[in-house]
């Protein structure tokens, strides 16, 4: 029986599918490889998001299929979002590579992977216009915590993005699916959900076409986003509920009195910003403007005063001049961010700002990458410190990686604590537990 392991590159999203594409892998009786040396099968699941992504999955294929004059059976492939981007072109590149599987088709991993060790190869893509299939299996491995996948692709065309090429149209699950999978994920002792979409705000929001043409049976409908979590809240066993990344317009009034009635809807919204001059957000096409940002987040502080907001930020956008990046800089601060994922700009081939000259040198990037970072980690330790004395509901999630005889576990604010276990504690429980101290990326409860 031949063993697989994945390689996983890219968001929480890839992770997701990675995980379904292994249990369908393990439906068809192949066995998860205790570590990826021994693995008979890798795939490498990609990420197209930066030019440096594609890089490091191209360098590991190298890699991989290097290994392939050893182990002449071995299989390698390739998922995701470069394979989507890449299609046929990936066989010139990585000349060895058994299969390249698209997105919006990871079901087709079980027969690719079958073929290739029958010494067939395979590309498999799909028309991403068209009504996707969603893999929905889950690894039995025991966790309390998973991620379910609501909503695929994306439609809002940011000019610097390549997620509506690789990723199509944006489609929402029927809520009644996505119910279906959290109620069996509870049911096996699941107690927090991550509901993923690229713009998840706008799950329900737009009816695809084919369901006018051919209306689906009554539970293929989708639910206005608050309304999902309501009902995602109501199932048995699920404790915690978080979802990611939001959009400054889906703020409504309904979800932020959403996130006040249900207490199982976590305080914590990763709302990535991008830039914080109205200039370059219109040139980014973010459909939103500097004051616009920070009056989302100031109602939902208003709202729910201990909310963490974190966000995702580009440095060195073709034209942004230092007046620019001061206006992001001074905008970081005044969102106070719990945390932040700073990233320097990759003309991505096809969107629309990659027609546009790449102005801001490579070390400007990289000095403006510094300068937010060391701004976050001030920012960070002074917001950390702000807990201090505060009583948290901790997740616990197991040992601590640094000490054993220590746990971790995340708040509602995903905050991680570190704690001393009390006797008979497991993975997945609740705890409440008093911070008497505090680091830049971490509390302490002893
Ligand atoms: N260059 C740099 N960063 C990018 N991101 C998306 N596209 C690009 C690009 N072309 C960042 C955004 C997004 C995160 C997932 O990746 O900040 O929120
Ligand atoms: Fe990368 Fe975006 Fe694809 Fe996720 S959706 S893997 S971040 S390109």
């Amino acid at each position: 029986m031949a063993s697989f392991a994945f390689h996983t590159y890219g968001c929480q999203m890839n992770v997701r599918e990675s995980e379904a594409a292994a249990r369908a892998l393990q439906e068809a009786g192949l066995t998860l490889a205790a570590d990826e040396a021994q693995a008979d099968v890798v795939i490498v699941n990609s990420c197209s998001v930066r030019g440096k992504a594609e890089d490091k999955a191209l360098g590991k294929l190298g890699l991989l299929c290097a290994t392939k004059r050893e182990r002449p059976g071995r299989v390698v492939g390739l998922m995701g979002c470069m394979a989507q981007r890449l299609g046929d072109e990936v066989f010139r590149r990585v000349p060895m590579l058994d299969f390249s599987i698209g997105t919006r088709c990871a079901e087709r991993v079980v027969d690719a992977v079958e073929a290739a060790l029958a010494g067939r190869k395979t590309l498999a893509m799909r028309d991403l216009h068209a009504e996707p299939t969603a893999l929905s299996g889950h690894l039995e491995d025991g966790s309390f915590s998973a991620f379910v996948t609501i909503l695929l692709g994306c439609n809002r065309r940011c000019t610097y993005c390549i997620v509506p090429d690789v990723r199509g149209d944006e489609w929402s699950r029927p809520a009644s699916e996505v119910l279906a999978e959290v109620r069996a994920l509870a049911e096996r002792g699941v107690k927090e959900v991550t509901l993923l979409g690229q713009s998840i705000m706008n799950y329900g929001l737009r009816t695809p076409a084919w369901t006018v043409a051919d209306p689906p049976s009554p539970g293929g409908y989708t639910l206005p986003f608050p309304r999902l979590l309501e009902a995602v809240a109501a199932i048995p066993g699920i404790e915690r509920i978080r979802f990611t990344s939001g959009h400054p317009a889906g703020v409504t009034e309904e979800l932020i009195r959403l996130y006040r009635s249900e207490p199982k809807v976590c305080h914590h919204l990763h709302l990535p910003v991008q830039s914080g001059s109205s200039e370059v957000l219109s040139r980014m096409r973010r459909g939103y403007t500097r004051e616009q940002y920070l009056e989302a987040i100031a109602k939902l502080r208003a709202a729910v005063p201990e909310m963490a907001i974190t966000t995702d930020v580009i440095v060195g956008f073709p034209g942004e001049t230092e007046a620019d990046f001061e206006q992001t800089r001074t905008l970081m601060e005044a969102a106070a961010f719990d945390n932040a994922f700073i990233f320097k700009y990759s003309p991505r081939p096809g969107t629309v700002s990659a027609t546009w000259e790449d102005d801001v040198s490579e070390a400007e990037k990289a000095r403006r990458n510094q300068v937010l970072l060391g701004d976050q980690d001030v920012r960070g330790a002074r917001l950390n410190a702000q807990l201090v004395g505060s009583e948290q509901e901790v997740l616990a999630e197991g040992p601590s990686l640094r000490n054993k005889a220590r746990w971790s576990g995340r708040t509602s604010a995903n905050k991680i604590v570190v704690f001393e276990p009390p006797e008979g504690i497991r993975p997945g429980d609740l705890v409440r537990l008093r911070i008497v101290r505090a680091a830049p990326q971490t509390l302490y409860a002893f």
